[in-house]
């Protein structure tokens, strides 16, 4: 059977952990294949809300295994507190989790480094949500990380203390203080303890033991196209790979068993943190998207920037995944304007016009070409299935598929699991 992928063609936010949990009755297995706590996977379950930082969206399933992949970056401490707020609400969660022993652990000092480079960096800050991602990633690929198989071992302590100190040295060398690591350590091996007790196993057996016996996977994405480490708007970006060959090396799966990659966007595009967005609002109407849409982190509570949706960004991440469906969240939001606009293309200084994404979005003149759609003030409340839609959304959704090539399969009307509308 079959491997789904399931991850955001925007620059993160765009309402992953929603899909996740609406299309999770679909497959036996949910897994995470990159990023870390710098995720916020929101739920929205019997008008309350749950936000996911390091586990699955299929943990509120009962019957659905859920697997946090070696591609994943796991903070002990933050996915204890998960852990620990999940089972207060009854979830089950350390029956139904599998962690892979080779996931990298984010220790203590790759945070306080985290803050170390964005504060050295002054005005090109990247913005990051400075859990420790990029320190850590970067220990990963200087093949100098610790996995959480090797909390198991012996030595572990030992090997933690020589990262830690090699860490401490790149902060005393900058002058940079680590004078809360103590109180970050003592709840770092507290939640170690208790991680002990969790299924660490070799989950990419696991997961290509799953496919032998028929059962389904959903690759549950984080972030999105645009902050991936290699295709997105680089330096200001993420430390992973977003995209959907993330999830073979995130998971250990062969690109052969990928069915389907489903891309998710909103109707408009937003961005949390620095770096170029050629479609941003500054004025009122980025204001009211973001009220509207309540375009605040749902890890960090930053308020996101908001723009219209650009289509030259939108194609260039489907290309790169080879998305087979797309899923349109929050049309809703849009709901108070009479005309809408979609970027088709880019344009220069000199008014050459493009529909490709430049390689480097920062030093390139990048203008949007707009173009104007009928908006649908009458709302998308009422509409309960793809026939009651207002008139003018289903084109502005053709108009999408026509300029992506992409079909779209299911449209979001509002945060509930109802507000969902398959075509
Ligand atoms: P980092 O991954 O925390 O280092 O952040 C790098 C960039 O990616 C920053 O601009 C963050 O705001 C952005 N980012 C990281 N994770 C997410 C996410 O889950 N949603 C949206 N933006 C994110």
């Amino acid at each position: 059977m079959p491997i789904d992928v399931l991850l955001g063609l925007q620059w993160g936010d765009e309402g992953k952990g929603k899909v996740v949990d609406f299309i999770a009755p679909s497959y036996q297995v949910v897994a995470r294949f990159q990023g870390g706590p710098n995720a916020g996977h929101t739920l929205v379950m019997n008008g309350e809300k749950h936000v996911l930082h390091q586990i699955p969206s299929g943990i509120f399933r009962p019957d659905t295994v859920n697997v946090i992949g070696n591609g994943v970056v796991l903070d002990p401490a933050v996915f204890y507190k998960e852990v620990v707020a999940l089972e207060l609400k009854g979830v089950e969660v350390k029956q139904n989790l599998f962690l892979s022993n080779r996931t990298q652990i984010i220790v203590p000092t790759h945070k306080l480094l985290d803050r170390a480079s964005e504060a050295s960096k002054g005005d090109q800050k990247i913005g990051s949500t400075l859990k420790g991602i990029g320190p850590s990633y970067q220990d990963k690929y200087a093949r100098q990380g610790l996995r959480l198989g090797d909390i198991l071992s012996r030595d572990f302590e030992g090997r933690y203390q020589e990262l830690r100190n090699k860490h401490l040295e790149l902060l005393e060398k900058g002058g940079w203080d680590s004078d809360e690591l103590a109180d970050m350590e003592s709840l770092f091996f507290e939640s170690l303890e208790k991680i002990r007790r969790f299924q660490i196993v070799n989950t990419e057996y696991l997961l290509n033991d799953c496919l032998s016996k028929g059962q389904s996977i959903l690759a549950e994405g984080a972030q999105g196209a645009m902050l991936d480490i290699d295709f997105g708007s680089y330096p200001f970006v993420t430390s992973s790979s977003t995209t959907a060959a993330g999830a073979c090396t995130g998971l250990g799966i062969a690109p052969r068993h990928i069915r389907k990659v489903i891309g998710i966007t909103k109707a408009y595009c937003t961005r949390v943190g620095s770096g170029p967005f050629p479609t941003e609002l500054h004025e009122e109407t980025g204001e009211k998207i973001r009220q509207a849409g309540h375009e605040f982190g749902s890890t960090t509570g930053r308020p996101r920037r908001t723009g219209w949706l650009d289509l030259p960004a939108l194609r260039f991440a489907n290309m790169v995944n080879g998305t087979t469906e797309m899923l349109i969240m929050k049309g809703d939001v849009l709901d108070c304007f009479d005309d809408i606009k979609v970027c088709t293309a880019y344009h220069d200084n000199n008014g050459n016009v493009s529909s490709e994404l430049p390689y480097d979005m920062v030093r390139s003149e990048v203008h949007p070409v707009y173009h104007m759609l009928e908006g649908w003030p009458s709302g998308l409340h009422e509409a309960n299935s793809w026939d009651t839609l207002p008139d003018s959304f289903r084109r502005y959704c053709k108009f999408i598929e026509d300029q992506t090539g992409v079909p779209i399969r299911i449209v979001s009307t509002g945060p509930g699991r109802e507000q969902t509308i398959e075509r």
